[in-house]
């Protein structure tokens, strides 16, 4: 494949303002709001048709003219993304009340590391590499930590992680595995960005969080061109309704810019899925936004769950989750930590698949969707099984 990305500049999202693409950047540098990679579209357009994928490289970098690198060669890959969407049983899905409809599960925990993070850190450090940064930092309420650690060590950058002291032990040790330094602080993720934050300056580390750095959400992109492919591309190639357990958001930001990229290529129609933000009760704090009409979410106080990465007591990009939201007329909803435990072990008998807690709370916000009327039953349905269950405590 020839490669080119067709990226021409980063803009904010609040206020509008320009920025170079091509240098070493994090937030706006006005407003302190998230930053968004742009693309010259009818470029795009001009030199790849939607058929042109099936020749390419089975990894999410097939979608190169949509993603910021610039050269082949800067690519770090583990062989991220084109994940399974896997079809469940007709009758487990009429039993939770989706009689003529189809349930289906994105299985991220495919990826390499087991989540959904490879795709966003596959990204953001082929683009910090390429732009010269050597030394990579986040904080990380689980599985980035793991993930950004894996990326550095396939590219050879250093990287520094810091994690809430009660973190799932597995993503500790991973992140320690593939070399990374682990700070472990006595407090949520928030406090661990904090030390970040503090720290990077003065020792050269380029720090990579969630919606902080730009081209991360470029990578969970890449989730909603894939389901444009997988449903062949076109006016009807998408879902009725996206589930997504949602901690910093970067998924759900992510894909709807992606919808919105692909209908300006016209490759996918106006029609968008709803999107569904899954929190849970311990933590919900863009729930509470959106239940009470607001843009902007209130910090959450005292956060607590068992699904590690929705512990995000305040998300720095929560005006584009809650606009994904409501423009898509989705809903957001929380589930109880009880709930997520039973959808662990329901989601594994009957289907499979061994989800991360964050993963079994989009089953158990199905449930209760079902039972609202929220959902029909007659919906086509994606669940985000964002991670593999395997790296938590045992649920048993
Ligand atoms: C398995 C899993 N699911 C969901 C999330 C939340 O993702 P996001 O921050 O993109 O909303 C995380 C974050 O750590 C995660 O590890």
């Amino acid at each position: 494949m020839n490669w080119r990305s067709y990226l021409t500049h980063l803009e904010c999202t609040a206020c509008g303002l320009r920025h170079d693409a091509d240098r070493l950047q994090t937030v706006c540098t006005a407003c302190g709001k998230v930053l968004f990679a742009r693309y010259d579209l009818d470029g795009v357009r001009e030199s790849v048709r939607p058929g042109d994928f099936r020749q390419r490289r089975w990894d999410m970098w097939r979608y190169a003219e949509l993603l910021p690198i610039r050269h082949a060669a800067n690519v770090i890959s583990l062989g991220e993304g084109m994940t399974p969407l896997v079809r469940v049983r007709h009758e487990v899905a009429a039993s939770l009340g989706l009689q003529r409809g189809e349930l289906l599960l994105k299985d991220e925990g495919q990826n390499p590391t087991g989540s959904f993070k490879a795709r966003g850190l596959s990204a953001a450090v082929s683009r910090a590499k390429e732009l010269g940064a050597t030394s990579i930092a986040l904080p990380s309420a689980g599985n980035a930590g793991g993930a950004a650690a894996a990326y550095a060590a396939a590219g050879g950058l250093s990287c520094h992680v810091a994690m809430p002291c009660d973190v799932p032990e597995l993503n500790r040790v991973e992140a320690e595995v593939f070399g990374a330094e682990v700070t472990l602080v006595d407090g949520l993720i928030s406090d661990a960005g904090r030390v970040i934050r503090e720290q990077a300056p003065a020792n050269g580390w380029f720090d990579v969080s969630t919606l902080r750095e730009p081209y991360r959400q470029e990578g969970k992109k890449t989730m909603g061109i894939e389901l444009a492919e997988q449903g062949g591309f076109g006016a009807d190639c998408l879902p009725d309704v996206l589930i997504y357990p949602t901690g910093g958001g970067t998924g759900i930001v992510g894909m709807r810019k992606a919808f919105d990229e692909l209908e300006a290529l016209g490759w996918i129609g106006a029609h968008r899925p709803r999107m569904v933000v899954v929190q849970s009760e311990g933590c919900a704090p863009i729930v509470r936004a959106f239940e009470n009409g607001e843009r902007f979410a209130e910090p959450w106080q005292n956060a607590q769950t068992i699904a590690a990465g929705l512990r995000v007591p305040a998300a720095i990009g929560d005006y584009l989750i809650l606009d994904a939201v409501r423009d898509t007329s989705g809903t957001a909803l929380a589930v109880s930590e009880e709930a997520i435990r039973e959808a662990q072990l329901e989601m594994g008998r009957v289907t499979g698949v061994y989800a991360a807690p964050e993963a079994a709370a989009t089953w158990a916000a199905t449930r209760k969707l079902l039972a609202s009327g929220w959902l029909g039953g007659t919906e086509r349905v994606v669940l985000f099984c964002t991670g593999m269950g395997l790296k938590y405590p045992s649920p048993l």
